[in-house]
């Protein structure tokens, strides 16, 4: 491990449950936890605001030279990470169904890609990092010490993802969220910029049938044994 960064990553599709784990893996082994998506989400929330469409490369680009975002982590450990555009918290507007489309459609641009790859890698330096997301295995971080793949079945993770809206209060069908997964694993899957895969020296987990406690364990034993 010596040359390695002491960063372990954790990537898979939507509702795997790769941000309570991830989560509680940072605060077992006391390390930052990294929300690559939530820096997606505030892409496509910057789009949505400046009335841009998600794929409109010039549209985006332009809104990207005005765009400062800031991560902090939250009073309480199990909330959703701080998220500030051009010093303004926009948390409580990222995590709709709305938002996490267009962040699948806006995160398919290089220019975006770019500009969040390079704020990642400047947040990894200092090493002691938990990230999470969709590339940070295979493009972001190619050298961590521990890297991770956590997948579901498509039905499993439909219910995972409804049961969290409902828990933060959104009304929400579970069809369309169904449909939604499957859209969005098929986007983030297919684009020709860091798709959605496991890196080939990822441990490759399916948590269909495992509380997050067990898959914590279950990391935990890799990167002690590793370590
Ligand atoms: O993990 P999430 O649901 O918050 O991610 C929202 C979208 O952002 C996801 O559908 C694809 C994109 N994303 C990405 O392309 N690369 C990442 N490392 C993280 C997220």
């Amino acid at each position: 491990m010596s040359d390695k960064l002491h960063i372990v990553t954790i990537d898979g599709p939507a509702g795997g449950g790769k941000s309570t784990v991830a989560r509680l893996l940072a605060q077992r082994l006391g390390y930052t936890y990294l929300d690559t998506g939530a820096m997606y989400r505030a892409a496509a929330y910057g789009c949505q605001q400046a009335g841009i469409d998600p794929s409109d490369e010039h549209g985006v680009a332009t809104m990207l030279k005005n765009f400062n975002i800031e991560l902090q982590p939250p009073a309480r450990a199990e909330d959703d990470v701080r998220v500030f555009l051009n010093s303004q918290e926009i948390t409580p507007f990222l995590r709709s169904p709305e938002i996490g489309m267009m962040a699948s459609s806006v995160s398919a641009l290089p220019v975006v890609r770019e500009k969040l790859t390079q704020l990642q890698r400047q947040i990894g330096q200092q090493g002691k990092i938990v990230a999470e997301g969709r590339d940070t295995g295979t493009v972001v971080f190619p050298e961590a010490a521990w890297k991770f793949y956590l997948d579901a079945t498509t039905e499993e993770r439909a219910r995972r993802r409804v049961e969290q809206l409902e828990q933060r209060g959104m009304q929400v069908d579970r069809a369309t969220i169904l449909q939604q997964i499957i859209k969005r694993d098929l986007n983030d899957s297919t684009r020709s910029i860091a798709p959605l895969k496991p890196a080939d020296d990822a441990i490759v987990i399916d948590s269909s049938q495992m509380a997050a406690d067990d898959v914590v364990k279950l990391m935990l034993s890799h990167i002690s044994t590793t370590g």
